[in-house]
C-alpha cells in the first residue's frame, strides 16, 4: 500500500468524498489510527495539551514535534502524515518558515504541514508551495494566539469578520494550499468558504458541511480530563477503560493475585 498524498486529497473533493482527520502525537496510537483508515493524520501543536502538559499550545518547540512526527511516521503506513508548524516556527518569515518546515520532511519524514493565519502568512505558504512542501492553512481560532484572543472565542461572527475569513481562505487557495482547517465559526461561514472554494476545508467546530472533519484523537476517544468543548462528540472512554485497567492490576498485586501460576517461571 502506497501512502495518501496530497492528490488523492484534491481528487475527493472533485469527487464530493468527506473525509475524517484525527491528531496523533506517539507510534502506537497513530498506528491504530492509521489500521482504523484514517487518511490524513496531524501531529498537532494541541500536543502541548494533549500529550506534554502545557496549558497551551504556545510553548511547544520544532523539536518536540519532530520528535513525535517520527513517532507518528513509524508507527504508520497509509496516512498522510501533516506536521504543525508550532508558535515561533514561522513568523519571521519565509526562510524560517522554509527552514522549520523542511525539517518535517527531511528528519520525520512527514508529508505536509500546517501553519495558522490567512494573508499574516502569506509569503510564508507561498514559498514553502514553491519548495514542494504541501501546506495546510488554518483559519478562524488559531489557538497560537490565544494571548491575542483573550481565549478561545468563536471567530467569524459579523460582516466584517465573516469577509476577511473568505478572503483570507481564497489567498490560501491562491498561495497554493492543498487544504484550510477552519476553527470555530458559524456552520454557515464554513459552509459559504467550503463552496466557494476548490481545496477541501477541514472543520472543527465549523459545522456539518465542511469537506473534511478533524479532532483531537484524545477528546474523540475521551482520553483527557477536563472539559471537552461542546464540538467534541466523545466516542469512547478510553479514560475510564485505562483507570479500570490500572485499578484492577494495583488491586491484584496488592492482593497478591497477579502474578499467578500462568506468569511465573520454574
Ligand atoms: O493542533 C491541533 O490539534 C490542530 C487541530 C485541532 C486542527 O491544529
Ligand atoms: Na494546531
Amino acid at each position: 500500500t502506497r501512502r495518501i498524498t496530497v492528490r488523492d486529497i484534491a481528487a475527493a473533493k472533485k469527487r464530493g468524498e468527506k473525509w475524517p482527520m484525527l491528531t496523533a502525537y506517539d507510534s502506537m496510537t497513530a498506528s491504530v489510527l492509521d489500521e482504523a483508515g484514517i487518511p490524513v493524520l496531524l501531529v498537532g501543536d494541541s500536543a502541548g495539551n494533549c500529550h506534554l502538559g502545557y496549558d497551551t499550545t504556545v510553548p511547544v518547540t520544532m523539536d518536540e514535534l519532530v520528535m513525535l512526527s517520527s513517532a507518528v511516521v513509524r508507527g504508520t503506513s497509509r496516512a498522510l502524515i501533516v506536521s504543525d508548524l508550532p508558535f515561533g516556527s514561522y513568523q519571521e518569515g519565509p526562510v524560517q518558515a522554509l527552514r522549520n518546515a523542511g525539517r518535517f520532511l527531511k528528519e520525520a519524514g512527514s508529508g505536509a504541514v500546517k501553519l495558522e493565519g490567512g494573508a499574516r502568512v502569506l509569503p510564508q505558504v507561498e514559498t514553502l508551495v514553491q519548495a514542494g512542501i504541501p501546506v495546510m492553512a488554518h483559519l478562524g481560532l488559531t489557538p497560537q494566539s490565544v494571548h491575542a484572543f483573550g481565549g478561545y472565542p468563536v471567530q467569524g461572527r459579523g460582516n466584517e469578520a465573516s469577509h476577511k475569513l473568505l478572503r483570507d481562505a481564497k489567498a490560501m487557495q491562491d498561495a497554493g494550499a492543498f487544504a484550510v482547517v477552519l476553527e470555530l465559526v458559524p456552520a454557515e461561514l464554513a459552509a459559504e468558504v467550503t463552496a466557494s472554494l476548490d481545496i477541501p476545508t477541514v472543520g472543527i467546530g465549523a459545522g456539518p458541511d465542511c469537506d473534511a472533519q478533524v479532532l483531537v484523537w484524545t477528546d474523540m476517544a475521551g482520553m483527557n480530563s477536563g472539559r471537552t468543548p461542546r464540538f467534541v462528540k466523545q466516542y469512547a472512554d478510553l479514560r475510564g477503560v485505562l483507570s479500570g485497567a490500572a485499578k484492577a492490576f494495583a488491586e491484584d498485586v496488592v492482593g497478591g493475585a497477579y502474578p499467578a501460576e500462568e506468569h511465573s517461571f520454574h
